[in-house]
């Protein structure tokens, strides 16, 4: 095909092209400062482009005028119409000229057309795009996970919030199937396929790939073809791990509540039959040979005698006083009354290595801790005598150590043993010792802490401030 230039002669050809390069030039070469103003001025003109057009037409029109003269265009074609007269051939000039007038107003409406149709469509691609941005905005920034995955749960298209609390953002992974994390339950949502109504599940469980738990407030729509085939699954998930944790959490602390509190109401019922048993076996018995001798010291007479069962009575009221200190010993420890805390744990330590000689004991009891406020001397003493019990029933140790400090305005315990430990994760049942030391000293606003594995011994801590115990008594006693 020829190009419409080869008409032209070559030096008009030659200014156009030269124009035309002119044209796409003016950006890259810079115009020095001193270079001369008619220049700059026809780079000025040149640049704007209705101007340039309206020079170029100008241009032809004169050249085409200057070519017409030059050549004779009009003579000659009258020359050769001559001849043709008489079928008006020399009227063509005419009618083309109309031809292309009527062509100029054609084009022209059509450009102008073509123009408010563009305006339309560059408006309709504007407002497209507007919305677009919109909905992206919504979709990505909202506090729900949103995301679209295909029928094999692999995820196309998520948001922020659902890289997050799936894990994708921390493990800076790109893709994520949640088939995989849903397990049997993806079979279920994806034979759902009513389109018009949603799936919705107040709580759904999800396993992340670390194995982490996940769950979520969940919302499935999924989107067929005509065939009934599934296009995607659109999903929104709120995140409610924590609140579902905690629930779990509050759920367990009440069933063990509700268990100490059976225990301890058990425990009260032994200790009571208990007391009650060594009452009658031990004083009862005493309190009858007392009764009895001083019965038969009335009826004799001989002072030697009488001797002999005045001796046995006292031997008899000696035991009875026994049997009551020992008694008053198990329902409180009166050296915490008489000595304070720290003797009080002294001879309870000393007891038990009585009772365990196999086992070495150290200790370091700060004296600073003797005069502690009576509702922490308690719980401080009834963990230790708990923990001491726990290590002959179960610890099969050799060594034990035992601290209890005072850092600032906290009291540090610490008991450690080298026995053959346990996991603390494993839950036995009725056992309510280490849930009650918990319990006593959270009741105390401290902290309680259980290391152990089996075959590394137990260690436990416990820390309590001071202060509040303080505040609490003062509190109490202005109430009482
Ligand atoms: N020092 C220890 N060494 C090894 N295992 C221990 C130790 N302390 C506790 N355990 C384990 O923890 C379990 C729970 O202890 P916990 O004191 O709560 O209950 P228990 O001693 O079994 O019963 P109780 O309710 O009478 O105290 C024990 O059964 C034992 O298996
Ligand atoms: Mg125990």
């Amino acid at each position: 095909m020829k190009d419409f230039t080869s008409h032209l002669p070559g030096s008009l050809l030659g200014a156009i092209t030269k124009e035309i390069r002119k044209d796409s030039l003016p950006h890259l070469t810079p115009v020095p400062e001193n270079s001369i103003s008619m220049k700059t001025t026809l780079i000025h003109f040149w640049q704007n482009r209705y101007r340039r057009d309206t020079a170029v037409a100008v241009s032809i029109v004169v050249i085409t005028y200057l070519l017409a003269s030059y050549l004779d265009f009009a003579e000659r074609f009258a020359d050769w119409a001559e001849p043709l007269e008489h079928s008006q051939i020399d009227e063509l000039p005419f009618v083309f000229l109309n031809a292309a007038l009527v062509a100029i107003w054609f084009s022209v409406r059509r450009m102008r057309e073509l123009s408010t149709e563009v305006a339309i469509r560059k408006q309709a691609q504007i407002n497209a795009h507007e919305s677009l941005y919109r909905f992206q905005k919504l979709f990505e920034e909202g506090l729900s996970g949103n995301f679209i995955a295909d029928k094999d749960g692999a995820v196309i298209i998520c948001n922020a919030a659902f890289r997050l609390m799936s894990g994708m953002a921390v493990r800076n992974e790109s893709a994520f199937n949640i088939a995989e994390a849903l397990g049997a339950r993806w079979q279920q949502i994806i034979s759902h396929t009513a389109e018009s109504h949603p799936l919705d599940f107040p709580e759904l469980v999800l396993e992340r790939p670390d194995k982490g738990t996940w769950v979520v407030m969940a919302r499935f729509r999924i989107l067929t073809y005509p065939t009934g085939e599934i296009r995607e699954v659109h999903g929104y998930f709120a995140d409610i791990t924590e609140q579902y944790l905690a629930e779990k959490e509050l759920s367990q602390l009440f069933a063990e509540n509700r268990a100490l509190a059976g225990h301890a109401l058990q425990a009260q019922e032994e200790e009571r039959s208990r007391l009650a048993r060594e009452i009658h076996d031990d004083l009862g018995q005493y309190l009858t040979a007392i009764r009895l001798d001083v019965a038969t010291i009335t009826k004799i007479s001989s002072r030697g005698e009488a001797s002999i069962y005045l001796d046995r009575i006292v031997r008899h009221a000696e035991y009875i006083q026994i049997a009551i200190r020992r008694i008053i010993k198990q329902l409180r420890p009166a050296a915490l009354d008489s000595h304070g805390l720290v003797e009080a744990l002294q001879q309870l330590i000393h007891d038990w290595q009585k009772q365990n000689p196999q086992i070495g004991c150290i200790y370091n009891l700060d004296q600073s801790c003797n005069r502690l406020p009576e509702a922490i001397s308690i719980v401080l003493y009834r963990i230790v005598q708990e923990a001491l019990t726990n290590i002959s029933k179960h610890a099969h140790a050799s060594k034990v150590e035992i601290e209890l400090v005072k850092k600032r305005q906290n009291l540090m315990l610490k008991i450690k043993d080298d026995g053959i430990g346990f996991l603390p994760s494993t839950a036995v049942p009725n056992s309510f010792g280490l849930t009650g030391m918990r319990e006593r000293i959270e009741s105390l606003h401290g902290s309680f802490a259980l290391a152990s594995s089996p075959s590394a011994g137990v260690t436990i801590t416990a820390s309590i401030p001071i202060n509040y115990a303080r505040k609490s008594e003062y509190v109490e006693n202005i109430i009482g």
